[in-house]
């Protein structure tokens, strides 16, 4: 098939890129900037924002599928851009599928949006979206997964993917302010080890998004449904966070703060940058304090029995080629 991919030049878009193509389909990348990986594998690329509706509508002409990955994330930022992107984006995405003729969308959505910030534990997708968010990336990445939802029809079939915290080589949010905190000495692990959480590695996330283009045609069992995706492997925040500082050669850490001091912490800190017009990101935020302080890992049955998706990669050999990545070469942090 011909493929658009959005976001196809970052994080998890190159991954799904890569498998597109390994598997015969013709895949073109919709982002900003020009990717130069992107052009190694024979992708072609639109310099679009998805802000614009007409320029969305020209990169979708001549494609039958669309993988709407692009997405503003991040745990802080002016809640007019998340809005901007990921919801207005993604209708523009939606309109310029009906009127180019496209009949199949993957969205990749995230589990943040049933995360109030209360544990979740081992819950599967009958559990509704959150009422309250804390942050704007998971208040618009669900309206933006309900108006895909919506979307599904005889006209355009949908399905929306729900990875929890993609991690793996290249990683440019979660991994670098991990190591960067460990390396300043301002982490902490948030509560004691009664927590659990899961994540899902690199190729196991871009693997699903491809196995669900497989099966998706219109009136197919997985349309207008959205699927967790995960390890299926939780474990507690703290030895995950200590996995990946010794993947990175880093020393454990130990210190622990109360889960309402982090919350709390989190409030004032974010308070005090809006008060003082501070764009950068305060060194705690709501959304990573809940995502360190709470219990939150999904029962993935469906993705095994719809999408026949299975964590191939383990969490000990994504470790390990995590490990391998990052003594190949500088971190994250510094450019990669
Ligand atoms: N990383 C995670 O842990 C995680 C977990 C769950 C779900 N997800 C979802 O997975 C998807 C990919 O995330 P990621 O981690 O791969 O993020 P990423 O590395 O930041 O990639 C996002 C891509 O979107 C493009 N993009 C951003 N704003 C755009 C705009 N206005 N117009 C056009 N393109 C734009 C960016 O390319 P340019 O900068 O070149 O425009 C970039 O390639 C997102 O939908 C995210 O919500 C991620």
């Amino acid at each position: 098939m011909r493929v658009l991919v959005t976001g196809g030049g970052g994080f998890l878009g190159r991954a799904v890129c890569a498998r597109l193509v390994a598997a015969g389909h013709q895949v073109r990348s919709l982002s900003r900037s020009r990717h130069p990986e992107l052009a190694a594998l024979g992708v072609r690329q639109r310099s679009v924002d998805l802000r614009d509706r007409q320029a969305v509508a020209d990169a979708i002409t001549g494609c039958e599928a669309v993988v709407h990955c692009a997405a503003k994330a991040g745990a802080w930022g002016p809640d007019a851009e998340f809005r901007a992107v990921n919801v207005r984006g993604t209708e523009h995405v939606i309109r310029g599928c009906l009127d180019n003729g496209v009949r199949r969308l993957v969205f990749t959505s995230s589990p943040s949006v049933v995360h109030a910030g209360r544990d979740l534990e081992g819950v599967d997708e009958s559990v509704p979206y959150a009422r309250r968010f804390p942050a704007a990336y998971p208040r618009t990445k669900a309206v933006a997964e309900r108006l895909v939802l919506a979307a599904d029809s005889p006209r355009l079939a949908t399905v929306v993917l729900r990875p929890h915290l993609i991690w793996g080589p290249g990683d440019p949010h979660f991994l670098p302010r991990v190591l960067a905190a460990a390396r300043a000495g301002r982490l902490r692990l948030v509560g004691g080890e009664g927590k659990r959480v899961d994540t899902i590695y690199l190729d196991n996330a871009a693997e699903a998004h491809v196995l669900a283009l497989d099966r998706l045609e219109p009136a197919a069992p997985i349309c207008g449904r959205a699927y967790f995706l995960s390890q299926g492997d939780p474990r507690s925040p703290g030895e995950l966070l200590n996995a990946l500082l010794a993947a990175a050669g880093l020393p454990p850490e130990t210190r622990r703060i109360p889960p309402l001091a982090a919350r709390a912490a989190a409030a004032v800190l974010e308070t005090a940058y809006r008060a003082a017009r501070v764009r950068a990101e305060p060194p705690l935020t709501r959304l990573v304090a809940a995502q360190l302080g709470t219990s939150h890992w999904f029962d993935i049955s469906a993705a095994r029995r719809d999408l026949g998706y299975r964590p191939r990669v383990s969490t000990e050999e994504g470790l390990r080629r995590l490990a391998a990545y990052l003594a190949a070469g500088p971190a994250p942090a510094e450019g990669r």
